[in-house]
């Protein structure tokens, strides 16, 4: 029997970090009203000359040296995004030519928030068929690209960032069971409704959000993707270590791990300091708390995304 696991994480900020007070300075906000209403007290902002590609180039290489392998080894580079480089090619191809490699299939999969959890699924189903051996599977977004950032009920909310996992075949799981989902009767819930025709944008560029429908929707189907996904792996939420949640509110997160019977202490949140990163809030959150030696080896870890589409997913994983 063929499994993949993840044999190592790498995530990157872009340096320049954005505190709530800027908002706060020049729209009809508050430091207090973000922290109290979403947990976020700061995001980082890429370099207009950054690329979600150059996101993801920092994330994958220090996946790699996690992992102990070189770029070359890769077989399989699916990159999850919502802001790609261009239109075409993909952000995957970019990716390859920047990390110096040729040959292996590379492609881009949108799912917004629930991107990385769906790459990783589909990664993983690759790896188990036996089509694909040693996958380089990121999450990296520069939403503030997509902001309207004179409208307070979203511009406050996201940040940018890449993370990344090396998943490898190997004899023992792994990935224990994904489940993914979709409703796109929600399409209007969460969107950015535009495209460019004929050298114009034609509809709207930036982010348009129902904030409360969002977070009823992400916490009623956290807890069910938790749940079946829990179901497929025949395990309980006692055999889970961490949680990881789409890092897009901190009181989405609370509730969702409350609904759960999950200890608070088992709840990973990084949604303070890295703000809503879409699809790389997910890779982000693992690197980080694996770099601080908080998630170990041999630990059983839920990860979950949840967003535009309407997508959702869970991904039950022994690191
Ligand atoms: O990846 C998924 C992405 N999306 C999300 O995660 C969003 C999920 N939703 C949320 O996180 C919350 O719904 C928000 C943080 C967006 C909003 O919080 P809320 O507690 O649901 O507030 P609300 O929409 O009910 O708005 C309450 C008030 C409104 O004013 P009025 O109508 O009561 O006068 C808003 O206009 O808060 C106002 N408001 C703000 N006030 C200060 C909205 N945004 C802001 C702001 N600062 N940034």
């Amino acid at each position: 029997m063929i499994y993949s696991r993840i044999v190592g994480t790498g995530s990157y900020l872009p340096p320049r970090v954005m505190t709530n007070l800027e908002f706060a300075a020049r729209l009809d906000t508050s430091d207090a009203w973000i922290r109290e209403r979403t947990g976020i007290v700061q995001r980082h902002i890429a370099d207009p000359a950054q690329g979600s590609s150059d996101l993801a180039l920092q994330a994958s290489r220090r996946a790699l040296d996690a992992a102990g392998v070189g770029a070359e080894s890769i077989d399989l580079i699916v990159l999850a995004t919502s802001t790609p480089d261009y239109i075409f090619p993909s952000t995957a191809c970019l990716l390859q030519a920047k990390l110096g490699v040729k040959g292996c299939a590379a492609f881009d999969l949108q799912a917004v928030c629930s991107g990385f959890v769906y790459a990783l699924a589909t990664a993983d189903s690759f790896i188990r068929s036996g089509q694909y051996q040693r996958a380089l599977v990121i999450g990296a977004e520069v939403f503030s690209r997509i902001l309207d950032w004179n409208d307070r009920g979203t511009c406050v909310l996201f940040g940018d960032g890449a993370g990344a996992v090396v998943l490898a075949a190997g004899s023992k799981p792994g990935v224990h069971a994904s489940v993914l989902r979709a409703d796109g009767s929600q399409v209007d819930m969460l969107s950015v409704p535009g495209n460019v025709c004929n050298g114009r944008v034609i509809g709207s560029p930036f982010v348009q959000m129902n904030g409360q429908g969002v977070f009823k929707f992400a916490v009623k189907v956290l807890e069910d993707s938790a749940r079946e996904t829990l179901a497929a792996a025949d395990m309980t939420i006692e055999d889970v270590d961490w949680l990881i949640p789409h890092q897009a509110n901190v009181r989405i997160l609370e509730a969702t791990a409350r609904k759960l019977g999950l200890p608070a202490k088992k709840l990973v949140v990084t949604v303070d300091h890295h703000g809503n990163t879409s699809a790389a809030s997910v890779p982000l959150a693992l690197d980080e708390f694996v770099r601080a030696g908080k998630i170990r080896g041999g630990q059983r870890v839920l990860l979950q995304g949840v967003g535009g589409g309407f997508t959702w997913g869970s991904s039950l994983v022994t690191l």
